[in-house]
């Protein structure tokens, strides 16, 4: 068995993020900590808020709240709401963290050390209705690369390209909106990442077997002409990682701060140590290559935002500390998910909010429709039509329908118990035979992190189940053939708890509670897949369980569509 280390991209703490954030890091990661665990591999999975920065800075003064209580709710809400969506982290962790303090403050200093670290005096937008400079997010202007009108300082949402807040065309303070700004003089400490292409060009080329969206994004980072430069990795800002080592200010940095985007990918490991420490366990093996770490096999998920921090900014940071940290194995990035024939939009509060979709029905209908539409090979869209029909189908009509017909039928004719009598023949054996082959179709896509093609699978090894049961029609055999009826029964059970284990990365709670109905904790991976569908022996209780899906009306449809379509109230 191996040790797989999974991290999602760390959430940013401004409030609730919305589906497509959702489904373009957490979800997917989840999904696959989830499945290497049922397969039996050491997982460790790991997630955190993202507290520093502009983000913090600019939400909590908008909330009115000092910056660390206002991290410090929103974190408790998050985690609640991860909870809320089963994400299964072994710890979720903050990067306001004193254990990222440390880490990043020493990561600092290693890279001084190297050499990589050079003090740069600069010019920075000053705004003098504000008093302060403007880095980042606090200024909002025309991207000089795609023309988007807001682009903010630090990154074009819409190009994805990394600015100088001075590049923007016809800067304004996001602050107070004045446009009364000027150059001021700054001290800053820069990243030579410019000194590490090489070595950055050669990592990257050597991912031959990592998904296009991820290598091409490095690849044009790489190779435009400014993709690499060297980079501030200090603010003029109070909240965040202060700007020193060992406790003593970096000459001419007090009162600075470290980059959000240098600390944040640090908190991966911080995380880990975070982790360790509430638990007694030993962070050390999951990200030192020299205590154990070499047997680890890293997977990094994120949207494609993200990309150019996690190829190339955050490799620099390892790979110029010259110590043996853990570099990532495998970078799975996802496109974006739009919402109703636009974008979703945290500002104007359109689409569904993680904290509204689990108000209106169970988290497993959004763990399988996003996962199921997962933006892999291009963007995809959440439309409530798609949703509905979603839902009502794969999950109502498809595996919700077989298992309470074959558990109420059962009940009905022989009782709670896996029914003895008759033999599989000709009809069963194809149906195990086609269930095997799609089944090791499925592992395949799972370990290949290939999400819809994993969800296609799966979904057509339900409709097999029901397939058979539709053409050996036990309700019928029944009636001249009980012992028949009994055997097909049997497998049909046996059929649902398959299912369970299968099922569980994408739709753990409705897993439970068919293993609940099964009577059974036996989560054991359907390796040979007839044994596993003799696990339940003749005469083993079961109990019908609860309606798994209810169907969502038209009505629902119509007035959700409605409710989510403007600003969040
Ligand atoms: N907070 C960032 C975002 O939401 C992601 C940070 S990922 C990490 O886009 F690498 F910095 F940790
Ligand atoms: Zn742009």
């Amino acid at each position: 068995m191996a040790r797989h280390l999974i991290t999602s991209a760390i959430p940013y703490i401004n409030g609730i993020k919305h589906l497509g954030n959702l489904v373009g890091s957490q979800l997917p990661a989840d999904l696959y900590a989830r499945y290497l665990r049922a397969r039996g591999h050491e997982v460790l999975f790991l997630c955190a808020t993202d507290e520093h920065g502009t983000p913090a800075e600019l939400a909590a003064a908008k909330a009115g709240q000092p910056v660390d209580a206002y991290c410090a709710e929103m974190h408790a809400v998050q985690a609640e709401i991860a909870r809320g969506f089963a994400l299964s982290f072994d710890h979720f962790g903050r990067s306001s963290s004193a254990e990222n303090r440390v880490l990043t403050q020493a990561f600092a200093k290693r890279l001084a050390e190297e050499g990589l670290i050079r003090e740069v005096v600069e010019q920075q937008m000053y705004s003098v209705a504000d008093g302060r400079f403007l880095p980042d997010r606090y200024i909002e202007g025309t991207c000089p690369n795609c023309g988007f009108e807001s682009a903010r300082g630090d990154q074009c949402d819409n190009c994805t390209k990394q600015l100088d807040p001075v590049d923007l065309i016809n800067p304004r303070s996001t602050v107070s909106g004045s446009t009364d700004l000027e150059l001021r003089e700054t001290k800053h400490l820069y990243l030579r990442q410019s000194e590490m292409k090489g070595k950055l060009s050669e990592w990257i080329e050597s991912k031959s077997d990592w998904p296009v969206l991820t290598t091409s994004i490095a690849k044009k980072w790489l190779n435009d002409g400014d993709g690499l430069q060297d980079r501030g990795i200090t603010r003029d800002l109070k909240w965040g990682v202060p700007a020193q080592f060992d406790g003593a200010p970096w000459a001419g940095m007090d009162g600075k701060v470290f980059y959000v985007w240098f600390d944040a990918p640090i908190e991966y490991i911080a995380c880990a140590q975070e982790w360790a420490a509430a638990t007694g366990n030993d962070w050390e093996r999951w990200w030192r290559t020299d205590k154990g770490a070499d047997d680890v096999t890293y997977t990094q998920f994120m949207g494609k935002d993200n990309v150019p921090f996690h190829t190339l900014s955050f490799p620099a940071t390892i790979l110029g500390s010259n110590e043996p940290w853990k570099l990532v194995d495998y970078i799975k990035s996802f496109n974006y998910l739009n919402y109703d024939g636009g974008q979703f939009s945290t500002s104007r509060g359109r689409g569904v909010f993680m904290d509204q979709a689990l108000s209106l029905l169970p988290a497993d209908y959004w763990r399988w429709w996003l996962l199921s539409h997962a933006p892999e090979s291009s963007d995809s869209e959440f439309t409530w039509e798609n949703f509905q029909q979603s839902a009502n189908k794969d999950l109502a009509d498809v595996l919700g329908n077989l298992v309470s017909r074959v558990t109420k039928f059962c009940r009905s004719k022989f009782g709670e118990v896996v029914p003895e009598g008759g033999t599989w023949g000709a009809a069963e054996d194809a149906l195990i035979a086609d269930i095997e082959t799609r089944l090791r179709a499925y592992e395949g896509y799972m370990q290949a992190m290939d999400v819809r093609k994993a969800a296609i699978e799966l979904r057509s090894i339900w409709v097999a189940g029901n397939e058979y049961l539709q053409a050996s029609a036990p309700w019928t055999v029944v009636k001249t053939d009980p012992a028949q009826a009994a055997a097909q029964i049997r497998l049909a059970l046996n059929l649902i708890r398959v299912y369970a284990v299968i099922s569980q990365p994408f739709i753990p709670a409705a897993a439970e509670s068919m293993m609940a109905g099964m009577k059974t904790d036996d989560w054991s991976w359907p390796t040979d897949l007839r044994a596993a569908l003799n696990a339940l022996p003749v005469g083993h209780a079961f109990e019908v369980p609860e309606v798994l899906f209810r169907k969502i009306t038209d009505d629902e449809r119509v007035e959700w569509q409605e409710r989510f379509a403007g600003v969040r109230g």
